[in-house]
């Protein structure tokens, strides 16, 4: 086995050495899977229409640049070195100190996310169905909102499709790290890409498209609030799927030679390209057929299908691009529950099927009061915030990712420091990249961290 001579390498109950991923292709598609996901297809779209396109994609993309990026080379190079899950990883690079708090809340965090994160998969998996049986076939918004509301308001069905998808997801999880998530991936993220671009070239070159472009290209700054910056931070982190413990669980199956800076930026750049692309076979579309770009979270439930339907062979289409969207779901849900079932399987030494079984009971359980936001619980309301639904994306993108991509910062920065993270991300001298790790030093450790706390204490009003 080629991890069979991984000197580092910590025991793992009941192999001999862990589960890792076994090419550097694997790794990046992985990497890639984790990062590329329904914040692409779904958030990055509603979230850009909402808050007036260009100016939040621009303060988006900085965020991405200053923020994302430098956390996420600090998870890798975390996780790479300690070779462990989110607690482990920190708990063995700071031994008797409460860094691992990061990846307690980390664990947390996944959970939340995957509450709220599932059942959008699960409409996209239930519009795969619908899209099939021509259901959502229909040039009329109110009748596309209808068949959406039917889709929510029924507990049955939010439930159902959620245990598909958890179910799904649990059983690639359970083939293991090498066998299951790198061979999916690898699968699934070319055939992705070829999808969208088929998409996009439709949407792009038809009549009245040029509109749709001009909302993605011209800034209009006026529209940019503290709120709207956190919302952009918030989503830069969820869309790379940093601050909270994932890339340092993914970091760990990393190679001991993966150049770590070069593939975060290559994830951080394919994974703008994505968005970029799903902008692309959004927006032109949106404005070419006269819809609002501002709908909200059922942008892609509601004015996409309608969207679809104005167009010559449109419910192909439509297919398509839900298969495509439930493809990038399934790559950012194994790293999501990968999370969970490291921990136990690593720290708790757990048989890694029984770890799997218990964080899909986990899941069902905290996912329920996201699936039942539209229906049961549709009057369980949080002051400013909305439903469960919204109270689970509101804390984990805009309050526990920061705060955990900050407190990382710090622990690289002025914790493990210069020296350490100089010989780990070179992989001891053998690589020639001093000056970038140079600007990466000196921005986790004096940019990110004042710009992170500014945004969330403005984002969230208190100063
Ligand atoms: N990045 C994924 C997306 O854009 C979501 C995701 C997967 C995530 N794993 C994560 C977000 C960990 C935050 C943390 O859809």
């Amino acid at each position: 086995m080629a991890t069979a001579d991984r000197a580092e390498s910590v025991p793992h109950h009941g192999t001999v050495s862990r589960d890792v991923f076994t090419t550097r292709l694997g790794v990046i598609t992985a990497t890639l899977g984790s990062a590329v996901g329904l914040g692409n297809i779904w958030k990055f779209p509603y979230l850009a229409g909402a808050n007036g396109g260009a100016a939040f994609i621009i303060v988006y993309l900085l965020c991405t640049l200053v923020v994302g990026l430098p956390v996420m080379i600090t998870e890798h190079v975390i996780g790479r070195t300690a070779r462990g899950d989110a607690i482990a990883s920190l708990k063995k690079l700071a031994p008797g100190k409460s860094w691992w708090l990061i990846g307690a809340s980390g664990i947390l965090a996944s959970f939340l996310i995957m509450a709220f994160y599932t059942e959008v998969a699960a409409w996209v998996f239930a519009y795969i169905v619908k899209a099939i049986q021509g259901a959502v076939l229909s040039t009329d918004p109110a009748v596309t909102e209808a068949a959406f509301a039917e889709l929510v308001t029924s507990p049955v069905q939010s439930l159902v499709w959620q245990w598909i998808v958890l179910a799904f997801i649990a059983f690639i999880i359970a083939l293991g790290v090498s066998k299951g998530i790198e061979r999916m991936t690898k699968r699934l993220m070319p055939a992705l890409f070829a999808i969208l671009i088929i998409v996009v070239i439709r949407s792009v070159t038809l009549p009245g498209a040029a509109q749709g472009l001009e909302f993605l290209l011209k800034p209009d700054f006026s529209k940019v609030t503290g709120a709207t910056v956190l919302t952009a931070l918030g989503l830069s982190f969820f869309k790379l799927s940093v601050g909270m413990g994932t890339m340092i669980t993914y970091g760990s199956y990393f190679l001991d030679d993966q150049d770590i800076p070069a593939t975060a930026t290559r994830v951080m750049l394919s994974d703008v390209l994505v968005s970029a692309l799903a902008g692309l076979a959004v927006f032109p579309a949106v404005f070419a057929f006269g819809f609002q770009p501002e709908s909200g979270p059922s942008l892609l439930f509601i004015t996409i299908p309608a969207v679809f339907s104005s167009m010559p062979f449109g419910q192909i289409f439509m297919i398509l691009f839900f298969v495509l969207t439930a493809i990038a779901a399934t790559g950012a849900m194994l790293s999501l529950f990968e999370v969970p079932v490291a921990y136990l399987a690593g720290t708790l030494n757990w048989d890694r099927k029984k770890a799997t079984v218990a964080v899909l009971i986990g899941l069902a359980v905290v996912g329920s009061t996201a699936a039942l936001s539209n229906s049961l619980l549709a009057d369980v309301v949080f002051p400013g915030i909305g439903t469960f639904f919204d109270l689970w994306d509101y804390l984990t993108s805009n309050i526990l990712l920061p705060v955990g991509g900050l407190f990382l910062c710090l622990f690289a920065g002025w914790v493990l420091k210069w020296d350490k993270l100089k010989t780990w991300l070179t992989n001891n001298g053998n690589l020639d990249n001093q000056g970038i790790i140079r600007a990466f030093y000196l921005v986790v450790k004096y940019v990110t961290p004042p710009l992170v706390l500014i945004i969330l204490l403005s984002g969230l009003n208190l100063f």
